[in-house]
């Protein structure tokens, strides 16, 4: 028996002995037949609607421009939705480049950028967020929050008004990335009438607007993310989903909101078929990360992406985050071809055991200095202590007073760098490249070799996406088929790459 079956719609042929067979292929038995399927309709149809977006399929943002401003344009045009990865860029960078994205995009084109939480800068949040408001970005997707700030509820409610149908329209919307049941309750719930009050009494939201919030939850897209690169709790998708999903519809009862809240995807897209997957959990929109800083609109210099290129899947480790450094915070990069993550992780050893840099063993000193700073302890105090001078002082005041707090502050700083270095293409430093990554790219690899996507040039992330929608419709239907009794054979389970206008 031979199943072919047709991504986008249509009778599925099944021919009896071995014979190929297409509906329609007179004679033939027809033994099953499924209703056109479309790439559009894999996801919840409220989110290309509430979005304007044709394809329920999201860019991830990439900090420090990795998701760059090609990307999030090419997305969009694409029908997808791109963020641009703001988190790590200065206020000036960030301006520049939403400016771009509205003037290349403007309102008929879908696109959002990151807010990240700063618990060591609120100052710094609150800027980024007036330049939201200030040049019109309407989505914002929002990562590293372990309880809400004034910050991203001021965000989230601005605007907010009844229309005249009665019914609570929103200017903004907050994706909430999250890994944890915990994270994801404060943006299931209304904000707290606190932080609503508050921004009352600062002139942040008028009281139409406070009122209207007590009844809307933070976020209506919520994005769980499981396995991925950069941060990450390591959960695997299929735990993490439904447990998320179970929370979203117990507080919408309670609540009793008015719309539904979408449960999106994230962490170990890597192929049609994990794509597949997660709509077939019920997620309302899959996002990615890993391949697309592999491809050619990523801000990544291009020996990364021949680096990411190379990877397997067991190709990656979790390493000390520079922005979470003392408090063990990992995240997860390229293990293959950097010492990036074992060099990291003798810093933090260093760091936990020791009270100050001169309490070192010598030998460890020497190490350090010589192939991870490539400066004296001293020298590299200098420039840091000129870094922190102007971004926030309290950190060099803290840290003449603490010997602990500098030595944090000058591995952090290599550890700061070794990401932009990956960035800008430092050839010396290629040792040191800190390339956040997980095991989504290792299991694109295997799917694209030998194909059109295999490589790093052919990769564009409009092709990546294109190639797993439609590969998870055409899998999504063999799955249909399957549940109708029909031996359908692992082949229809494969979907090849290839070139899709
Ligand atoms: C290079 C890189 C940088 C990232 N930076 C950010 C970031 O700044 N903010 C954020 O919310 N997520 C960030 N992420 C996570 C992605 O937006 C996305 O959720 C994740 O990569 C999806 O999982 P995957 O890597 O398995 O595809 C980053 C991911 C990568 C690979």
């Amino acid at each position: 028996m031979h199943v072919v079956v047709d991504p986008s719609g249509g009778s599925i042929g099944v021919a009896q002995g071995g014979t190929i067979a297409h509906s329609g292929d007179g004679g033939l038995p027809l033994l099953a037949s499924l209703p056109p399927t479309y790439p559009e309709w894999l996801g919840d149809r409220s989110f290309g609607e509430t979005h304007g977006v044709r394809f329920p399929y999201v860019a991830g943002a990439m900090a420090n421009g990795i998701a760059s401003t090609r990307l999030v344009i090419a997305m969009a045009r694409g029908g997808c939705l791109g963020f641009f990865g703001s988190a790590g860029l200065s206020p000036g960078r960030v301006e520049a480049s939403i400016v771009e994205l509205g003037r290349e995009l403007g309102s008929q084109h879908a696109w959002g950028a990151n807010l990240i939480h700063s618990p060591n800068e609120p100052a710094l949040e609150d800027a980024v967020v007036d330049l939201y408001l200030r040049h019109g970005v309407r989505k914002v997707s929002a990562a590293a929050y372990m309880a809400l700030t004034p910050a991203i509820v001021r965000f989230a409610y601005k605007g907010v008004r009844r229309g005249p149908d009665g019914r609570i329209e929103r200017a903004h919307h907050v994706f909430a990335k999250i890994s944890r049941p915990e994270t994801a309750r404060h943006f299931l719930e209304p904000a707290p009438s606190k932080i609503l009050e508050g921004l009352v009494a600062s002139g942040g939201l008028t009281a139409a607007e406070a009122e209207l919030a007590r009844g809307l939850p933070v976020a209506e897209d919520i994005t769980v993310e499981s396995d991925s690169g950069g941060h990450t709790d390591n959960r695997p998708l299929a735990a993490l989903f439904p447990t998320i999903a179970r929370l979203r519809d117990d507080i919408a009862a309670q609540r009793g909101y008015a719309r539904p809240i979408r449960v999106g995807a994230a962490g170990g897209m890597g192929t049609p078929a994990s794509v597949a997957a997660a709509f077939g959990l019920g997620a309302a929109y899959v996002v990615t990360g890993s391949v697309n800083q592999g491809a050619v609109e990523s801000g990544l210099d291009p020996e990364g992406k021949v680096m990411l290129a190379q990877a397997g899947i067991a190709d990656v480790t979790m390493a000390p985050a520079a922005d979470m450094f003392e408090q063990g915070v990992e995240v997860q990069v390229l293990s293959r071809g950097t010492m990036f993550a074992a060099r990291a992780r003798k810093l933090y050893e260093l760091y936990r055991a020791a009270p100050s840099w001169e309490s070192i063993a010598p030998a460890d000193q020497q190490r350090v200095e010589r192939d991870l700073l490539r400066q004296s302890f001293g020298d590299a105090w200098a420039s840091t202590e000129a870094f922190w001078a102007e971004r926030d002082p309290e950190q060099n005041r803290q840290a003449h007073a603490d010997p602990k707090h500098k030595m944090a502050l000058v591995f952090r700083s290599y550890l700061g760098r070794s990401s932009r270095w990956a960035i800008d293409g430092v050839g010396e430093r290629r040792l040191d490249y800190q390339i956040w990554c997980g095991p989504a790219m290792g299991a694109f690899n295997a799917w694209a070799k030998g194909s059109v996507l295999e490589a790093p040039e052919n990769r564009s992330a409009v092709q990546i996406a294109y190639n797993f929608l439609e590969g998870a419709t055409a899998i999504t239907r063999a799955s249909q088929l399957r549940s109708f009794g029909v031996p359908v054979p692992a082949a229809a389970f494969d979907f090849r790459p290839r070139r899709i206008a």
